[in-house]
């Protein structure tokens, strides 16, 4: 009944604020299609994504879990022409669809997806030098969150947002004492993220079609 309803009101919402756009709709048509988990996030989210991004001007974003792209494309959608995303995806065949559905979306040129663990790929990206992004969106395996972080602080500079998915797990994020390592893992850098001196940092609970959860958003502060 309660999730009912808040997909109705998600559905609502999405019809008032969000255009259609045939390549994000292909785009989970070919992610269900190849069988892919469908924990995108939802339309009015990525349109959240895609205003935060606008908001701070961003040039240059790194996203680490890609999936089949859907995020990606929301973010991507935010950048200038001359602009980059770099999204980062340990799973070849998630990876093999995304690419398909960001070329679908035209945006082939101007993201950038890597395959492999993040931890694995993120000293390369930084050798780079492709920093600092502009946005950090962090939406990959839970447990490794609070290391992402760290990550994300070093790639960053003064006005970047680093925005997290996932915080909240159905409420189980207030249960010290969960066996659950997705959630231990939402805990641990949640407790990170309100220690460190330099993200004016806040959790966001959301409901919509995608159930009950929440994201993390943070500014990261001058020196
Ligand atoms: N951001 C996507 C959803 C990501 S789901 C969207 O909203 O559209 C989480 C993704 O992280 C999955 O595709 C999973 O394969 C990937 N993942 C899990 N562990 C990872 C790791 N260590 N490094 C990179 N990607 C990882
Ligand atoms: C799940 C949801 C997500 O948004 C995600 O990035 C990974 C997993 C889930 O509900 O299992
Ligand atoms: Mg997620």
């Amino acid at each position: 009944m309660t999730q009912d309803l808040w997909t109705t009101v998600d559905h609502y919402m999405a019809d008032l604020f969000v255009a259609p756009d045939p390549a994000l709709d292909a785009a989970l048509q070919a992610s269900a299609e190849a069988g892919l988990p469908a924990v995108h996030v939802s339309p009015n989210q990525g349109q959240l994504l895609t205003i935060l991004a606008r908001s701070v001007g961003a040039r240059a974003i790194l996203e680490i879990g890609t999936l089949g792209g859907y995020s990606a494309i929301w973010l991507a959608r935010a950048l200038p022409p001359d602009g980059r995303l770099i999204t980062l995806e340990a799973n070849p065949r998630h990876a093999e669809v995304a690419r398909a559905n960001l070329a679908r979306a035209g945006l082939a040129d101007r993201v950038e997806v890597r395959v492999g663990r993040a931890l694995d790929i993120l000293p390369g990206v930084a050798a780079e030098g492709h920093a600092p992004f502009d946005l950090v969106f962090i939406d990959a395996d839970k447990p490794g969150y609070v290391t992402y972080l760290a990550w994300a602080m070093r790639l960053t500079r003064p006005g970047s947002l680093i925005i997290a998915d996932n915080i909240v797990r159905d409420g189980k994020v207030i249960n010290a004492d969960s066996g659950d390592n997705s959630v231990q893992g939402a805990r641990r850098f949640n407790t990170a993220l309100a220690a460190e001196p330099r993200l004016l940092a806040t959790g966001v609970q959301t409901v919509g079609s995608k159930g009950y959860d929440g994201l993390a958003i943070a500014l990261v502060l001058p020196e």
